[in-house]
Protein backbone atom coordinates (compact mmCIF):
# COMPACT_ATOMS: atom_id res chain seq x y z
CA UNK A 1 0.00 0.00 0.00
CA UNK A 2 1.43 3.38 -0.80
CA UNK A 3 0.06 6.75 0.64
CA UNK A 4 0.16 9.76 -1.25
CA UNK A 5 -0.78 13.24 -0.26
CA UNK A 6 -4.48 14.13 -0.55
CA UNK A 7 -5.34 15.61 -4.43
CA UNK A 8 -5.11 19.45 -4.01
CA UNK A 9 -3.07 19.38 -1.02
CA UNK A 10 1.25 19.31 -1.10
CA UNK A 11 3.94 18.83 1.66
CA UNK A 12 6.44 22.07 2.16
CA UNK A 13 9.80 20.39 1.85
CA UNK A 14 13.39 22.18 2.86
CA UNK A 15 14.48 23.74 0.07
CA UNK A 16 11.22 25.04 -1.02
CA UNK A 17 9.98 26.10 2.38
CA UNK A 18 12.82 28.86 3.04
CA UNK A 19 10.54 30.74 0.12
CA UNK A 20 7.59 30.71 2.73
CA UNK A 21 9.33 31.45 5.60
CA UNK A 22 11.34 34.70 3.10
CA UNK A 23 7.75 36.07 2.15
CA UNK A 24 6.27 35.04 5.87
CA UNK A 25 8.77 37.12 7.18
CA UNK A 26 8.00 40.43 4.41
CA UNK A 27 4.36 40.07 5.67
CA UNK A 28 5.13 40.04 9.29
CA UNK A 29 7.26 43.12 9.04
CA UNK A 30 4.51 44.89 7.20
CA UNK A 31 1.71 44.00 9.95
CA UNK A 32 4.47 45.62 11.98
CA UNK A 33 4.72 48.62 10.46
CA UNK A 34 1.11 49.03 9.29
CA UNK A 35 0.14 47.74 12.91
CA UNK A 36 -2.14 44.90 12.47
CA UNK A 37 -0.71 42.42 14.98
CA UNK A 38 -1.78 38.70 14.40
CA UNK A 39 -4.81 37.10 15.31
CA UNK A 40 -5.07 33.23 15.30
CA UNK A 41 -9.19 31.73 15.65
CA UNK A 42 -9.28 27.91 15.01
CA UNK A 43 -9.09 25.71 12.07
CA UNK A 44 -12.68 25.14 12.68
CA UNK A 45 -15.83 26.63 13.61
CA UNK A 46 -19.45 25.93 13.43
CA UNK A 47 -21.30 25.68 9.71
CA UNK A 48 -23.74 27.99 10.26
CA UNK A 49 -20.96 31.11 10.91
CA UNK A 50 -19.92 30.37 7.02
CA UNK A 51 -23.67 30.21 5.86
CA UNK A 52 -24.19 33.17 7.10
CA UNK A 53 -21.43 35.20 6.59
CA UNK A 54 -19.67 34.17 3.30
CA UNK A 55 -23.52 33.66 2.17
CA UNK A 56 -25.61 30.65 1.11
CA UNK A 57 -25.71 31.66 -2.43
CA UNK A 58 -21.19 31.46 -2.95
CA UNK A 59 -20.04 28.72 -4.42
CA UNK A 60 -17.86 28.28 -1.21
CA UNK A 61 -20.72 27.46 0.81
CA UNK A 62 -22.94 25.76 -2.05
CA UNK A 63 -19.74 23.58 -3.57
CA UNK A 64 -16.91 23.89 -1.69
CA UNK A 65 -16.99 23.27 2.41
CA UNK A 66 -15.32 20.48 4.23
CA UNK A 67 -18.00 20.54 6.76
CA UNK A 68 -18.63 17.31 9.74
CA UNK A 69 -20.70 16.54 12.20
CA UNK A 70 -18.65 16.16 15.35
CA UNK A 71 -18.92 13.43 17.81
CA UNK A 72 -21.66 15.56 20.11
CA UNK A 73 -23.76 15.85 16.37
CA UNK A 74 -22.87 19.55 15.64
CA UNK A 75 -22.07 20.83 12.40
CA UNK A 76 -18.71 21.74 11.99
CA UNK A 77 -16.80 23.18 8.91
CA UNK A 78 -13.01 23.95 8.23
CA UNK A 79 -12.65 27.15 7.55
CA UNK A 80 -12.77 28.25 3.77
CA UNK A 81 -11.55 31.75 4.02
CA UNK A 82 -10.72 33.94 7.58
CA UNK A 83 -13.14 37.19 7.58
CA UNK A 84 -16.36 35.20 9.11
CA UNK A 85 -14.39 34.18 11.42
CA UNK A 86 -12.63 37.31 12.84
CA UNK A 87 -15.93 39.13 13.01
CA UNK A 88 -17.34 36.61 15.13
CA UNK A 89 -13.80 36.88 17.38
CA UNK A 90 -14.56 40.50 17.44
CA UNK A 91 -18.24 40.47 18.42
CA UNK A 92 -17.45 37.23 20.92
CA UNK A 93 -14.51 39.20 22.51
CA UNK A 94 -16.44 42.45 22.13
CA UNK A 95 -13.86 44.36 20.60
CA UNK A 96 -16.67 47.26 19.33
CA UNK A 97 -15.98 48.48 22.73
CA UNK A 98 -12.38 48.78 22.44
CA UNK A 99 -11.51 52.54 22.22
CA UNK A 100 -9.30 52.68 19.63
CA UNK A 101 -11.51 51.46 16.63
CA UNK A 102 -11.28 50.13 13.48
CA UNK A 103 -9.59 47.25 15.25
CA UNK A 104 -7.02 46.29 12.99
CA UNK A 105 -5.82 41.95 12.36
CA UNK A 106 -4.07 39.93 10.46
CA UNK A 107 -3.80 36.32 9.96
CA UNK A 108 -1.87 33.93 8.49
CA UNK A 109 -3.08 30.27 7.90
CA UNK A 110 -4.54 27.13 5.96
CA UNK A 111 -7.67 27.69 4.73
CA UNK A 112 -10.06 24.73 3.18
CA UNK A 113 -12.07 24.72 -0.05
CA UNK A 114 -13.13 21.65 -2.03
CA UNK A 115 -12.13 22.97 -5.36
CA UNK A 116 -11.07 21.90 -8.46
CA UNK A 117 -7.63 21.32 -7.99
CA UNK A 118 -5.30 22.72 -10.40
CA UNK A 119 -2.15 25.22 -10.76
CA UNK A 120 -2.58 28.07 -8.07
CA UNK A 121 -5.78 26.12 -6.60
CA UNK A 122 -5.37 23.84 -4.09
CA UNK A 123 -7.60 22.50 -0.85
CA UNK A 124 -5.83 23.68 1.28
CA UNK A 125 -4.02 26.72 0.54
CA UNK A 126 -2.25 29.26 3.21
CA UNK A 127 -3.59 32.64 3.28
CA UNK A 128 -2.20 35.92 4.41
CA UNK A 129 -4.36 38.29 5.21
CA UNK A 130 -5.78 41.74 6.72
CA UNK A 131 -9.52 43.13 8.30
CA UNK A 132 -9.74 46.49 9.80
CA UNK A 133 -13.07 46.32 11.71
CA UNK A 134 -14.97 49.75 13.34
CA UNK A 135 -14.61 52.39 10.67
CA UNK A 136 -16.05 53.73 7.14
CA UNK A 137 -13.32 56.10 7.04
CA UNK A 138 -11.87 55.70 3.24
CA UNK A 139 -8.76 56.22 4.11
CA UNK A 140 -8.43 52.99 5.60
CA UNK A 141 -9.31 51.14 2.08
CA UNK A 142 -6.65 52.51 0.67
CA UNK A 143 -4.13 51.69 3.75
CA UNK A 144 -5.28 48.07 3.34
CA UNK A 145 -5.11 47.78 -0.42
CA UNK A 146 -1.48 49.84 -0.18
CA UNK A 147 -0.57 47.51 2.54
CA UNK A 148 -2.02 44.31 0.27
CA UNK A 149 0.41 45.58 -2.76
CA UNK A 150 3.83 46.36 -0.45
CA UNK A 151 3.46 42.78 -0.13
CA UNK A 152 4.17 41.86 -3.31
CA UNK A 153 6.40 44.75 -4.29
CA UNK A 154 8.55 43.84 -1.38
CA UNK A 155 9.19 40.38 -2.28
CA UNK A 156 10.37 41.29 -5.64
CA UNK A 157 6.68 41.36 -8.23
CA UNK A 158 6.77 43.94 -10.75
CA UNK A 159 4.02 42.78 -13.23
CA UNK A 160 1.01 43.82 -10.93
CA UNK A 161 -2.38 45.09 -11.88
CA UNK A 162 -4.72 46.44 -9.26
CA UNK A 163 -8.46 46.17 -10.32
CA UNK A 164 -10.91 48.20 -7.89
CA UNK A 165 -15.25 48.54 -8.31
CA UNK A 166 -17.71 49.61 -5.84
CA UNK A 167 -20.35 47.37 -5.08
CA UNK A 168 -22.55 50.37 -3.33
CA UNK A 169 -24.59 50.35 -0.52
CA UNK A 170 -27.39 47.88 0.16
CA UNK A 171 -30.10 50.60 -1.48
CA UNK A 172 -27.23 50.57 -4.73
CA UNK A 173 -27.25 46.63 -4.65
CA UNK A 174 -30.99 45.71 -4.32
CA UNK A 175 -31.68 48.46 -7.81
CA UNK A 176 -28.94 46.77 -9.39
CA UNK A 177 -30.30 43.41 -8.77
CA UNK A 178 -33.55 44.30 -9.80
CA UNK A 179 -32.15 45.32 -13.23
CA UNK A 180 -30.04 42.41 -13.62
CA UNK A 181 -32.90 40.24 -13.45
CA UNK A 182 -35.09 42.07 -15.55
CA UNK A 183 -32.12 42.20 -18.22
CA UNK A 184 -31.46 38.53 -17.75
CA UNK A 185 -34.94 36.79 -17.21
CA UNK A 186 -35.38 36.64 -20.62
CA UNK A 187 -33.20 35.01 -21.86
CA UNK A 188 -32.43 32.64 -18.83
CA UNK A 189 -32.78 29.43 -20.56
CA UNK A 190 -29.65 29.98 -22.83
CA UNK A 191 -27.37 30.39 -19.74
CA UNK A 192 -25.56 27.42 -17.50
CA UNK A 193 -28.07 25.45 -14.78
CA UNK A 194 -25.55 27.54 -11.90
CA UNK A 195 -26.99 30.67 -13.77
CA UNK A 196 -30.21 29.74 -13.70
CA UNK A 197 -30.55 29.47 -9.63
CA UNK A 198 -27.85 32.26 -9.62
CA UNK A 199 -30.92 34.39 -11.29
CA UNK A 200 -33.38 34.82 -7.89
CA UNK A 201 -30.59 34.02 -5.32
CA UNK A 202 -27.95 36.15 -6.36
CA UNK A 203 -27.89 37.54 -10.20
CA UNK A 204 -24.57 39.81 -9.86
CA UNK A 205 -22.80 36.26 -9.57
CA UNK A 206 -23.67 35.30 -13.42
CA UNK A 207 -21.61 38.08 -14.17
CA UNK A 208 -18.53 35.97 -12.88
CA UNK A 209 -19.79 32.79 -14.26
CA UNK A 210 -16.99 30.92 -16.20
CA UNK A 211 -19.39 28.88 -18.61
CA UNK A 212 -21.36 31.96 -20.01
CA UNK A 213 -18.19 34.53 -19.67
CA UNK A 214 -18.46 34.87 -23.71
CA UNK A 215 -22.66 35.43 -24.02
CA UNK A 216 -23.05 38.78 -25.23
CA UNK A 217 -25.59 39.61 -22.64
CA UNK A 218 -22.95 39.27 -20.42
CA UNK A 219 -21.58 42.31 -21.88
CA UNK A 220 -24.44 44.39 -22.07
CA UNK A 221 -25.39 43.77 -18.68
CA UNK A 222 -26.40 46.64 -16.41
CA UNK A 223 -23.37 48.24 -14.38
CA UNK A 224 -23.41 48.89 -10.75
CA UNK A 225 -21.53 52.01 -11.09
CA UNK A 226 -23.99 53.34 -13.17
CA UNK A 227 -26.54 52.59 -10.38
CA UNK A 228 -24.36 54.49 -7.22
CA UNK A 229 -26.48 56.32 -5.12
CA UNK A 230 -24.30 59.88 -4.51
CA UNK A 231 -23.26 58.13 -0.83
CA UNK A 232 -22.22 55.31 -2.82
CA UNK A 233 -20.60 57.46 -5.79
CA UNK A 234 -18.83 60.06 -2.94
CA UNK A 235 -17.07 57.26 -0.85
CA UNK A 236 -15.25 55.19 -4.20
CA UNK A 237 -14.61 58.82 -5.16
CA UNK A 238 -12.64 59.54 -2.53
CA UNK A 239 -11.44 56.15 -1.61
CA UNK A 240 -10.13 56.83 -5.26
CA UNK A 241 -8.38 60.72 -4.15
CA UNK A 242 -6.47 58.57 -1.56
CA UNK A 243 -4.98 55.91 -4.03
CA UNK A 244 -3.81 58.41 -5.82
CA UNK A 245 -2.43 60.25 -3.27
CA UNK A 246 -0.06 57.27 -2.03
CA UNK A 247 0.60 56.81 -5.97
CA UNK A 248 -1.04 53.92 -6.81
CA UNK A 249 -2.26 52.48 -10.04
CA UNK A 250 -5.37 51.28 -10.94
CA UNK A 251 -8.05 50.36 -12.80
CA UNK A 252 -11.57 50.09 -12.29
CA UNK A 253 -13.29 47.46 -13.48
CA UNK A 254 -16.88 47.57 -13.43
CA UNK A 255 -17.43 43.83 -13.53
CA UNK A 256 -15.39 42.99 -10.88
CA UNK A 257 -17.34 40.65 -8.91
CA UNK A 258 -16.34 38.99 -5.81
CA UNK A 259 -17.36 35.32 -4.87
CA UNK A 260 -18.31 36.23 -1.48
CA UNK A 261 -21.69 37.52 -0.73
CA UNK A 262 -20.56 39.88 2.36
CA UNK A 263 -19.86 42.80 0.09
CA UNK A 264 -20.26 46.44 -0.29
CA UNK A 265 -18.86 49.21 -1.43
CA UNK A 266 -15.14 49.28 -2.17
CA UNK A 267 -14.10 45.86 -4.00
CA UNK A 268 -10.64 45.23 -5.39
CA UNK A 269 -8.22 42.26 -6.53
CA UNK A 270 -4.44 42.19 -7.27
CA UNK A 271 -3.75 39.98 -10.85
CA UNK A 272 -0.18 39.34 -11.87
CA UNK A 273 0.52 40.36 -15.20
CA UNK A 274 3.62 38.17 -15.84
CA UNK A 275 3.68 36.33 -18.79
CA UNK A 276 3.54 32.86 -18.76
CA UNK A 277 1.45 32.89 -15.39
CA UNK A 278 -1.32 31.00 -16.33
CA UNK A 279 -5.00 30.61 -16.39
CA UNK A 280 -5.76 32.23 -12.67
CA UNK A 281 -4.13 35.57 -12.29
CA UNK A 282 -5.86 36.68 -9.54
CA UNK A 283 -3.32 37.16 -7.03
CA UNK A 284 -5.29 39.00 -3.95
CA UNK A 285 -9.10 39.41 -3.02
CA UNK A 286 -10.36 41.99 -0.72
CA UNK A 287 -12.88 44.38 -0.17
CA UNK A 288 -15.73 46.10 2.28
CA UNK A 289 -17.97 44.33 4.28
CA UNK A 290 -20.28 46.76 6.19
CA UNK A 291 -22.89 44.59 7.01
CA UNK A 292 -21.25 41.44 8.51
CA UNK A 293 -21.12 42.00 11.86
CA UNK A 294 -24.32 42.64 11.95
CA UNK A 295 -25.06 39.38 10.23
CA UNK A 296 -23.57 37.31 12.70
CA UNK A 297 -24.98 39.56 15.92
CA UNK A 298 -23.02 42.12 16.50
CA UNK A 299 -23.33 45.95 16.57
CA UNK A 300 -23.22 48.25 13.43
CA UNK A 301 -19.26 47.89 12.67
CA UNK A 302 -18.14 48.62 9.03
CA UNK A 303 -14.98 46.60 7.99
CA UNK A 304 -13.02 46.17 5.01
CA UNK A 305 -9.65 43.38 4.34
CA UNK A 306 -8.07 41.45 1.70
CA UNK A 307 -6.49 37.54 1.53
CA UNK A 308 -3.98 36.26 -0.32
CA UNK A 309 -2.32 32.86 -0.81
CA UNK A 310 1.09 32.10 -0.70
CA UNK A 311 1.29 29.43 -3.02
CA UNK A 312 0.25 32.03 -5.58
CA UNK A 313 2.97 34.63 -4.61
CA UNK A 314 5.20 32.08 -5.29
CA UNK A 315 3.54 30.88 -8.53
CA UNK A 316 3.99 34.88 -9.55
CA UNK A 317 7.57 34.96 -7.75
CA UNK A 318 8.75 32.10 -10.13
CA UNK A 319 6.52 33.84 -13.41
CA UNK A 320 8.58 36.91 -12.89
CA UNK A 321 11.73 34.78 -11.65
CA UNK A 322 12.56 36.61 -8.63
CA UNK A 323 14.91 34.21 -7.08
CA UNK A 324 14.45 34.82 -2.93
CA UNK A 325 17.42 35.25 -0.89
CA UNK A 326 16.97 32.49 1.74
CA UNK A 327 19.82 32.71 3.43
CA UNK A 328 19.91 29.37 5.40
CA UNK A 329 23.56 28.62 4.70
CA UNK A 330 26.08 26.06 7.09
CA UNK A 331 28.05 27.86 9.24
CA UNK A 332 30.53 25.01 10.08
CA UNK A 333 30.49 20.80 9.19
CA UNK A 334 32.47 19.20 12.09
CA UNK A 335 33.99 15.88 10.35
CA UNK A 336 35.16 12.99 12.96
CA UNK A 337 37.97 10.40 13.02
CA UNK A 338 36.97 8.03 15.36
CA UNK A 339 34.94 7.95 18.66
CA UNK A 340 36.75 9.73 20.85
CA UNK A 341 36.49 12.98 18.21
CA UNK A 342 32.70 12.30 18.08
CA UNK A 343 31.98 12.57 21.62
CA UNK A 344 34.18 15.83 21.43
CA UNK A 345 32.24 16.70 18.43
CA UNK A 346 28.75 16.31 20.16
CA UNK A 347 30.26 18.96 23.02
CA UNK A 348 31.50 21.47 20.19
CA UNK A 349 28.22 21.12 17.98
CA UNK A 350 26.31 21.59 21.35
CA UNK A 351 28.07 24.98 22.39
CA UNK A 352 28.26 26.60 18.83
CA UNK A 353 24.84 26.18 18.54
CA UNK A 354 24.16 27.75 21.85
CA UNK A 355 25.97 30.71 20.42
CA UNK A 356 24.06 30.90 17.19
CA UNK A 357 26.88 29.25 15.08
CA UNK A 358 24.67 26.45 12.90
CA UNK A 359 26.67 23.42 12.99
CA UNK A 360 26.27 19.89 12.25
CA UNK A 361 28.15 16.85 12.62
CA UNK A 362 27.98 12.94 10.77
CA UNK A 363 25.77 10.74 12.55
CA UNK A 364 25.69 7.93 10.06
CA UNK A 365 29.43 6.71 10.77
CA UNK A 366 30.83 7.98 7.40
CA UNK A 367 34.48 7.86 6.22
CA UNK A 368 36.57 11.10 6.75
CA UNK A 369 35.81 11.69 2.35
CA UNK A 370 31.97 11.03 2.85
CA UNK A 371 32.21 13.27 5.58
CA UNK A 372 33.77 16.35 3.42
CA UNK A 373 31.62 15.21 0.68
CA UNK A 374 28.60 15.79 2.77
CA UNK A 375 30.18 19.48 3.86
CA UNK A 376 30.47 20.44 0.54
CA UNK A 377 26.84 19.61 -0.19
CA UNK A 378 25.54 20.69 2.86
CA UNK A 379 27.58 24.33 1.84
CA UNK A 380 29.11 24.42 4.84
CA UNK A 381 31.04 28.33 5.05
CA UNK A 382 33.78 26.57 7.45
CA UNK A 383 35.21 23.05 8.77
CA UNK A 384 36.65 21.21 10.66
CA UNK A 385 38.29 17.98 10.97
CA UNK A 386 38.75 16.56 14.39
CA UNK A 387 41.08 13.52 15.10
CA UNK A 388 43.62 12.21 18.03
CA UNK A 389 46.06 14.55 16.99
CA UNK A 390 44.11 17.63 17.50
CA UNK A 391 42.58 16.44 20.97
CA UNK A 392 46.04 15.42 22.35
CA UNK A 393 47.13 19.26 20.91
CA UNK A 394 43.74 20.97 22.09
CA UNK A 395 43.74 23.02 18.54
CA UNK A 396 41.71 22.50 15.31
CA UNK A 397 42.38 23.61 11.70
CA UNK A 398 39.05 25.68 10.60
CA UNK A 399 38.80 26.01 7.01
CA UNK A 400 36.87 28.22 4.85
CA UNK A 401 35.36 26.57 1.99
CA UNK A 402 35.12 29.31 0.19
CA UNK A 403 38.67 30.36 0.00
CA UNK A 404 40.76 27.36 1.22
CA UNK A 405 42.70 29.38 3.28
CA UNK A 406 43.02 27.22 7.15
CA UNK A 407 44.24 28.37 10.46
CA UNK A 408 44.98 26.31 13.16
CA UNK A 409 42.68 27.27 16.20
CA UNK A 410 43.27 26.74 19.91
CA UNK A 411 39.83 24.83 21.38
CA UNK A 412 39.17 26.99 23.61
CA UNK A 413 39.43 30.03 21.26
CA UNK A 414 37.21 28.17 18.55
CA UNK A 415 33.46 29.98 19.53
CA UNK A 416 34.98 33.06 19.59
CA UNK A 417 36.86 32.79 16.53
CA UNK A 418 33.98 31.19 14.55
CA UNK A 419 31.76 34.32 15.65
CA UNK A 420 34.19 37.21 14.17
CA UNK A 421 34.38 35.18 11.08
CA UNK A 422 31.25 33.80 10.11
CA UNK A 423 29.49 36.54 8.57
P1 LIG B 1 -11.07 35.10 -1.88
O1 LIG B 1 -11.09 35.90 -3.13
O2 LIG B 1 -11.98 33.94 -1.80
O3 LIG B 1 -11.35 36.10 -0.69
O4 LIG B 1 -9.61 34.59 -1.62
C1 LIG B 1 -8.56 35.50 -1.51
C2 LIG B 1 -7.29 34.94 -2.09
O5 LIG B 1 -7.01 33.65 -1.53
C3 LIG B 1 -7.30 34.68 -3.59
O6 LIG B 1 -7.05 35.86 -4.31
C4 LIG B 1 -6.15 33.69 -3.71
O7 LIG B 1 -4.88 34.35 -3.59
C5 LIG B 1 -6.33 32.86 -2.48
N1 LIG B 1 -7.09 31.64 -2.76
C6 LIG B 1 -8.43 31.47 -2.71
N2 LIG B 1 -8.74 30.20 -3.02
C7 LIG B 1 -7.57 29.57 -3.27
C8 LIG B 1 -7.22 28.23 -3.62
N3 LIG B 1 -8.15 27.28 -3.78
N4 LIG B 1 -5.91 27.94 -3.81
C9 LIG B 1 -4.95 28.89 -3.66
N5 LIG B 1 -5.23 30.16 -3.32
C10 LIG B 1 -6.51 30.49 -3.12
C11 LIG B 1 -11.39 35.78 0.63
O8 LIG B 1 -11.04 34.71 1.07
C12 LIG B 1 -11.80 36.91 1.53
N6 LIG B 1 -11.90 36.41 2.89
C13 LIG B 1 -10.82 38.06 1.41
C14 LIG B 1 -11.19 39.21 2.30
C15 LIG B 1 -10.67 39.50 3.49
N7 LIG B 1 -12.11 40.12 2.06
C16 LIG B 1 -12.17 40.95 3.05
N8 LIG B 1 -11.31 40.58 3.94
Amino acid sequence: MSFKVPRGTQDILPGEVEKWQKVEGVMRHLTNVYRYPEIRTPMFESTELFQRGVGDSTDIVQKEMYTFEDRGGRSMTLRPEGTASISRAYVEHKMFGNPDQPVKVSYLGPMFRYERSQKGRYRQFVQFGVEAIGSKDPAIDAEVIELAMRVYQESGLKHLKLVINSLGDQEVRQAHRQALIDHFAPHIGEFCSDCQKRLEQNPLRILDCKVDAENPLTASAPKLTDYLNEESATYFEQVKMYLDALGIDYVVDPNLVRGLDYYNHTTFEIMSTAEGFGAITTLCGGGRYNGLVEEIGGPESPGIGFAMSIERLLLALEAEEVTLDTEDALDLYIVTMDDAAKLKAVEFASSFRARGISADIDYAGRKMKAQMKAANRLEAKYVMVLGSSELEEQAVNIKNMETGDQEKVPFHDVVNYLLTHKQ
